[in-house]
């Protein structure tokens, strides 16, 4: 009898597990817990018939094989359940999927402008250099944009830069004096009157002349400032600090010089070019010492503080670098002109 009630559990156990291995839906292991391990299951029923077992020990090896039956069919069960709900989980989120990506073909997808992306190196090469990037208003004061750059009104080197006027009077103020930034040069002195010097400084722009377009000119156009203030400086670290970007933006075999020039807002004063490593050499802006009455402008004792000072035009960096023989084609919104760089 003992042989035959430890096979019948045995072979309950088996079907169990089969059935419970062919469930295919949470519901199906719902039903097969309430049918197997229910009261009314075979291996309960098998239970039962122990208590007619009459050695002590045939019932004890009985019911250890029972326990461990139904044990064996509970953790079936658990391990079926947690199968079919990954599964099932897996399903729903595969379902619910959404396409998050956009096909975009690679002839429209766009790209950053050839000025903005020389500006955008410019900034990157000044800022790894120890520079930070300051900004003015486009719309400016005749004060900024002249008076304290060292150009009193009737200065004859105003008319280096043919000025656009703004029809408006500030409150207070003189007819005539509001004007379209002629150069990025008023950012050294709100920089000056706004901050605590020591100055690192870069101002990249727009600015605005009264100038007919031509191959090399245009109306609107960008420069970059710079503008270093602190205790010391000195002309050589202008031609240095102008030798190490010429370097890190051109390449390792370009170089620089200072030539001695004119600007009312600096002394001395000079232009610096770049040489390609072919030997020629390009004019690239003008630099200089600040002069003293530009400190004093900016809220700044000369005695005490002295700085250098440089400005070049972005489109013409870019026109170089890329060989583009006239700045309109960059603006003329041509497509197929824009597309290649
Ligand atoms: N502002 C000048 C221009 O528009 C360029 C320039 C020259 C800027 C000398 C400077 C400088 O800061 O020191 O032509």
């Amino acid at each position: 009898m003992i042989p035959d009630i430890i096979s019948a559990i045995r072979a309950a156990e088996q079907t169990a597990l089969d059935d419970i291995s062919g469930a295919t839906t949470l519901d199906d292991v719902v039903a097969l817990r309430t049918r197997l391990s229910g009261k009314k299951g075979e291996l309960a029923g098998l239970k039962k018939r122990l208590g007619s077992i009459e050695s002590i020990d045939d019932k004890k090896a009985a019911g250890q094989a029972v326990n461990e039956a139904m044990a064996a069919v509970d953790t079936a069960l658990d391990a079926r359940r947690a199968e079919l709900h990954a599964h099932a989980l897996a399903e729903r989120v595969e379902a619910e999927r959404i396409d998050l990506t956009e096909y975009v073909r690679p002839s429209s997808r766009g790209h950053a402008h050839l000025v903005t992306q020389a500006w955008e190196r410019l900034e990157d090469v000044f800022v790894g250099m120890g520079f930070r990037v300051a900004e003015g208003p486009e719309v400016e004061t005749d004060w900024h944009n002249f008076e304290a750059l060292n150009m009193p009104i009737g200065h004859p080197a105003r008319g280096e830069w043919d000025t656009l006027f703004v029809d408006h009077v500030p409150p207070g103020g003189q007819p005539g004096t509001t004007v379209l930034r002629t150069h990025t040069s008023p950012v050294q002195i709100r920089t000056m009157l706004d901050e605590e010097p020591p100055i690192y400084i870069i101002a990249p722009g727009r600015v605005f002349r009264r100038d007919t377009p031509d191959a090399t000119h245009m109306p609107v156009f960008h420069q970059i400032e710079g503008l270093v203030i602190d205790r010391g400086i000195t002309m050589a670290d202008l031609a240095g600090t102008i030798e190490v970007f010429t370097q890190a933006y051109f390449g390792p075999g370009f170089h620089s010089r200072l030539r001695p020039s004119y600007f009312p807002f600096t002394e001395p004063s000079a232009e610096f070019d770049i040489q390609r490593p072919n030997g020629e050499w390009i004019e690239l802006g003008g630099s200089g010492m600040v002069h003293p009455n530009v400190l004093r402008a900016g809220g700044l004792d000369p005695e005490v503080w002295s700085g250098f000072a440089f400005g070049f035009g972005i489109d013409r960096m870019a026109k170089e670098r890329h060989g583009i023989e006239d700045l309109r084609e960059m603006y003329a919104d041509d497509i197929r002109f824009i597309e290649q760089f």
